[in-house]
């Protein structure tokens, strides 16, 4: 996608064609600073502190930094050494152990002298399909933002979306963004009701993607989406997510479940976005995902700029606070799944 005019991507081999470049989220939307990760430790903690985050482009990340570890040592417990530590940066999003997992059995039987090599090979094939399988995702989401469209003779569609699953979460286009940046290219009139996303705030990316590439949007506290679908203000909603299981429930950023709630009594389409490597053969249903559980003090303090990025206490702090990541949409309640091979209605037919 394009920033301050450029052609981007959210990830990319520094010009000394070994280090990894990524944006640093956790500076994003009021500052716009670069990483560069040198080390398998750089990778872990850039994935593990929020400084890169969605679950597509941790995948990513977590690609390379095998790579990065192979180049130091391209040994087989060094590969199994950082594959684990790697693995163990954040529990939920399954894009992060495919990855590893592709990039491992990509080197792991090949001659040692080979393997670095052959990881960035890997790495860097895994980050072009990501963008395909994004880009074939707003082709298959495409038709059903022109068909109400249609049925609303031009007015704006309103799509309500949740956390940040935009190109600053994969490796280029986002998944649930990527229909609306098709959308919008191609003259429709959409308007975005953009979740603001508490506690860490994820919905100020969305905004700050949309803005950039010119997309009409609204930023709301997450309590407001009940209220607009009832005054039909909310003619679809689409998520991403960070893992789909077998039965087809669906894992993503808190208060997506209650999104879903609301749009089902008010018979609002619910879609949920999603490349094949979100899709989790290995677990059964929405109940065995590990949900993460981060820091209190995400929910005690609020950031926002000054040169250091100044955090801001909120509310009473001698309270405890509890701050689960992610939670449950059980299939019943979703419309359908964009694919990278199409809208599927029944979870069966995801793996
Ligand atoms: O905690 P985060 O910011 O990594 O969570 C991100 C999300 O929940 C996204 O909605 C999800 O990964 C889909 S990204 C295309």
């Amino acid at each position: 996608m394009k920033l301050d005019g450029q052609t981007t991507r959210s990830i990319w081999l520094e010009p000394d064609g070994w280090s990894v470049g990524i944006f640093d989220q956790r500076r994003l939307p009021w500052a716009l600073e670069r990483l560069v990760l040198r080390t398998p430790g750089d990778a872990y903690d850039a994935i593990a502190d929020m400084a890169t985050r969605g679950a597509p482009l941790i995948g990513a990340v977590a690609a390379y930094g095998l790579a990065l570890a192979l180049r130091e040592d391209p040994g087989v417990a060094s590969l199994e050494r950082a594959f684990a530590h790697l693995a163990s940066a954040r529990p939920t999003a399954v894009n992060l152990r495919w990855a590893l997992e592709r990039v491992r059995a990509a080197v792991v039987k090949q001659p040692t002298g080979e393997r670095a090599a052959l990881a960035y090979a890997e790495a860097a094939r895994l980050c072009e399909e990501d963008v395909a399988a994004n880009r074939a995702i707003g082709e298959a989401g495409l038709p059903l933002i022109r068909e109400i469209s249609a049925r609303k003779g031009g007015e704006p569609v309103n799509i309500l979306t949740h956390c940040n699953a935009g190109w600053l979460a994969t490796v280029d286009w986002g998944t649930a963004t990527a229909p609306i940046y098709l959308a919008h290219d191609e003259g429709i009139a959409v308007h975005i009701w953009v979740d603001e996303t508490r506690p860490r705030n994820q919905g100020a990316l969305t905004a700050f993607e949309l803005a950039g590439h010119g997309v009409p949007h609204s930023l709301i506290v997450d309590n407001a989406g009940g209220l607009l679908m009832q005054q039909g203000r909310v003619d679809m909603v689409i998520v991403g997510t960070d893992r789909v299981t077998v039965n087809g429930d669906v894992c993503n950023k808190i208060g997506t479940y209650l999104k879903a709630l609301a749009a089902q009594a008010h018979g609002v389409p619910f879609y949920v976005a999603l490349p094949s490597s979100t899709y989790d053969p290995a677990t059964p249903d929405g109940a065995s995902v590990p949900i993460e559980e981060r820091a209190a003090d995400e929910i005690r303090f609020m950031t926002g700029p000054d040169d250091h990025g100044v955090a801001v206490r909120i509310g009473v702090t001698a309270s405890p606070a509890v701050n689960p990541a992610f939670d449950i949409t059980p299939a019943g309640l979703v419309t359908a799944y964009i694919t990278q091979t199409g809208l599927v209605t029944d979870a069966k037919r995801l793996g």
